[in-house]
């Protein structure tokens, strides 16, 4: 069987910068408790009436100029995000609506901060079986519409920022250079500790004026647990992907692990040993985009020299679900 490899790569970042200062005239924070528990100095928000479709249209654009492709040379379409533009269709398909695409099939992926590397899975079991040659992977969010803007919701809404991301794979015509495996976890057992419960199709009707005035459309987490968890999961998740391949960490070249919060990859990086420049953050600029987020990181470790052919790179995330991942790629 082929293996698959990126072959383009794109992303977007909406210009409007909110910063923690700013955040800090809505509610109860600071500039320091910020930057000292997350690591987190600003973040963007699209602007209004600006869905993750719509930031993932100017991604896919960038993408497909880097691989030196156009929409009609896709295969397929795999759309990762926790914010849909809407409850349906899936956001595959609003991206449909705004770019000319072939009637290629737009899959949409919830796995929350593991929804690129999800995506990425499926997309290269695609090009292995030789079913496809051209997939598109995308990961974008729009978490701004949806925070509190007030003390009660203060510890998730310093985290979060808006963006997008998008990758193309193709066939890789030497079989040690791509993608080598994926390592896909769940533990839904926890799927309340970092949630969006309303509106829920559990409850008739979905959505009332208590959920509203009450916040539970808003996110809520238990972060102390995801904090305690993401470090266990992605450290594992890491030596996973290098032992399914007979490597050690010291043949790792870069790390670019999901960005939720700076202490959670610093201690990740400790905990297994990792040179501090051999691991890639930009959670400082961006907060924590959720599925945009590693397709971002890529995008921009190659801008900045730090991603360069014949690199091992593991690609690792911890998220909301409970979902981990890890990527191992030769690039
Ligand atoms: O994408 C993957 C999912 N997300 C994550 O991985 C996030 C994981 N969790 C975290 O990053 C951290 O738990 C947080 C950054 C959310 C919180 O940091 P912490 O060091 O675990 O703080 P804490 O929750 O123990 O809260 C300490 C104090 C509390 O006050 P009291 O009870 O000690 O008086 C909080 O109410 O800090 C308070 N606090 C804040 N203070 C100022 C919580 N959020 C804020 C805030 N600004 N934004």
């Amino acid at each position: 069987m082929r293996n698959s490899k990126i072959i383009g790569m794109g992303f977007y970042i909406p210009p409007k910068v909110v910063t923690n200062r700013d955040l800090a005239k809505l509610m109860d924070t600071s500039d320091e408790w910020i930057r000292e528990r997350t690591g987190i100095v600003e973040r963007h928000y699209a602007d209004e009436g600006n869905g993750p479709a719509s930031l993932a249209k100017i991604a896919v654009e960038r993408a497909l100029a880097d691989a030196q492709l156009e929409t009609k040379d896709l295969d397929l379409m795999i759309f990762a995000t926790l914010s849909p533009d809407y409850t349906f269709p899936g956001s595959g398909c609003v991206l449909q609506s705004l770019m000319e695409f072939p009637h290629i099939a737009a899959i949409d992926i919830r796995a929350q901060c593991s929804g690129f590397i999800y995506s990425l899975a499926i997309a290269d079991q695609f090009i292995k079986t030789g079913m496809y040659n051209r997939v598109l992977v995308v990961g974008a969010e729009v978490h701004s519409t949806g925070i509190e803007f007030a003390t009660r919701g203060r510890d998730v809404t310093v985290l979060f920022g808006d963006g997008a991301g998008a990758v193309i794979l193709g066939p890789s015509e030497d079989p040690r250079v791509g993608i080598l495996s994926h390592h896909l976890h769940a533990d839904g057992r926890h799927y309340n500790k970092l949630w969006v419960e309303c509106p829920g199709c559990v409850y008739t009707p979905r959505l009332t004026q208590e959920m509203v005035t009450s916040g539970r459309w808003y996110p809520k987490m238990d972060g102390k647990f995801i904090f305690r968890h993401a470090v266990e999961g992605m450290s594992r998740v890491i030596m996973e992907a290098l032992q399914a391949n007979n490597y050690t960490l010291a043949d790792l070249d870069l790390l670019v692990p999901h960005q939720a919060n700076l202490r959670i990859n610093q201690m990740v990086a400790k905990m297994l040993s990792i040179p501090e420049d051999k691991v890639f953050n930009n959670i400082m600029k961006y907060g924590n985009t959720t599925a945009a987020t590693i397709p971002i990181c890529l995008c921009e470790a190659r801008e900045e020299g730090k991603l360069k052919p014949g690199q091992l790179v593991c690609l690792a995330s911890f998220g909301s679900g409970l979902t981990w991942a890890s990527s191992l790629i030769r690039w």
